[in-house]
């Protein structure tokens, strides 16, 4: 088993990264696949939905991080203990794999693992950072491991970020349509292409996802005043994107719509209470993953 590791970013906030991390982790965990979840976010939202979703509370998760089982710890150049004013280094118990945290395993094979976020990512994390996290993977053989390896990443681009496509084979861009994502895009095209041209091995774009699209009933599922936007964005993919970034960048054909109820709700379309409200959005989250696999079998037949 050698996994794929995929970042969902986008500097942009609020577009849509944890939805999609979190829905496509667990269809793959339907599919019995072996999926691993890495929260990269200080806002740590992928761990509070998926440990809701399996867990119904979020004390397992505050438990952890007093354990210093979260990400940060991957960070931190010795064993500190956490508490405030406390700057002795102490040994902490539990091992550094320990902080990879199983949400859910059936008998076919599938297992749902998280690594928690922390708002102490904030602070801890330093230069060195890229070459610990890609340490951590190798020491902990993750690739071995998993299927798949999901990476939710910061509204911003920064050391985080970039740590985590330092590792990534690819990457999958949640957007919305208007003035802002495009121009949002645009920039983040010319940073993926310095990381593209500074790592020491492939790193493609999966795709992007069209998200929080005004519902709409038109043959290609798009509002007339998003087409606009739609057209601007998929020519900047064909005619400067794909150059700067050394990749195909393609739309996925799914594209998930913006619901009033779910704003204020967990953006976790298999909750019970989002499913009987929208049936159709889980359906989505299904195309959605069936167009990652093809896209991935494309690009391994390809090697
Ligand atoms: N179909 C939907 N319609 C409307 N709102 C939705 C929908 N699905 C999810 N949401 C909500 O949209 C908000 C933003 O989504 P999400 O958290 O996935 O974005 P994000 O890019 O990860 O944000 P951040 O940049 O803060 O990490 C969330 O509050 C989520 O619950
Ligand atoms: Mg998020």
């Amino acid at each position: 088993m050698t996994a794929t590791i995929i970042s969902i970013l986008n500097m942009k906030g609020g577009v849509g990264k944890t939805t999609v991390t979190t829905n496509i982790s667990v269809e793959l965990f339907n599919r019995n696949k072996r999926v691993l979840v890495i929260d990269v976010d200080p806002q740590f939202n992928s761990t509070q939905t998926l440990m809701k979703f399996f867990e119904k509370k979020l004390d397992t998760y505050f438990d952890l991080r007093d354990e210093d089982k979260t990400l940060a710890r991957v960070f931190k150049s010795t064993n500190q203990s956490r508490g405030i004013g406390n700057s002795k280094t102490v040994a902490t118990k539990a091992s550094e794999a320990s902080i990879i945290h199983t949400l859910s395993s059936n008998s076919l094979g599938g297992v749902l693992d998280i690594i928690p976020g922390d708002m102490g990512l904030i602070v801890d994390i330093t230069d060195a950072a890229s070459d610990k996290f890609r340490s951590f993977i190798k020491k902990n053989h993750l690739k071995d491991n998993y299927d798949y390896i999901l990476i939710d990443c910061p509204p911003t681009w920064g050391q985080l970020t970039s740590v985590a496509l330092s590792t990534s084979d690819y990457y999958l861009i949640p957007t919305n349509l208007d003035e802002f994502s495009t121009i949002g895009i645009t920039l983040l095209a010319e940073l993926l292409s310095d990381k593209v041209n500074s790592v020491d091995k492939p790193l493609k774009n999966l795709g992007v996802v069209y998200m929080f699209l005004k519902q709409n009933t038109a043959e290609d599922g798009i509002a007339r005043d998003q087409k606009r936007f739609r057209n601007d964005i998929e020519a900047y993919f064909t005619d400067t994107m794909e150059k700067l970034v050394d990749s195909k960048v393609r739309p996925f054909d799914t594209v998930f719509y913006s619901d009033n109820y779910l704003i204020t709700k967990s953006a976790l379309y298999f909750d019970e209470t989002i499913e009987k409200h929208r049936p159709d959005y889980k359906q989505k989250v299904c195309d959605l993953v069936d167009e990652i696999q093809n896209r991935l079998s494309e690009g391994s037949s390809k090697k």
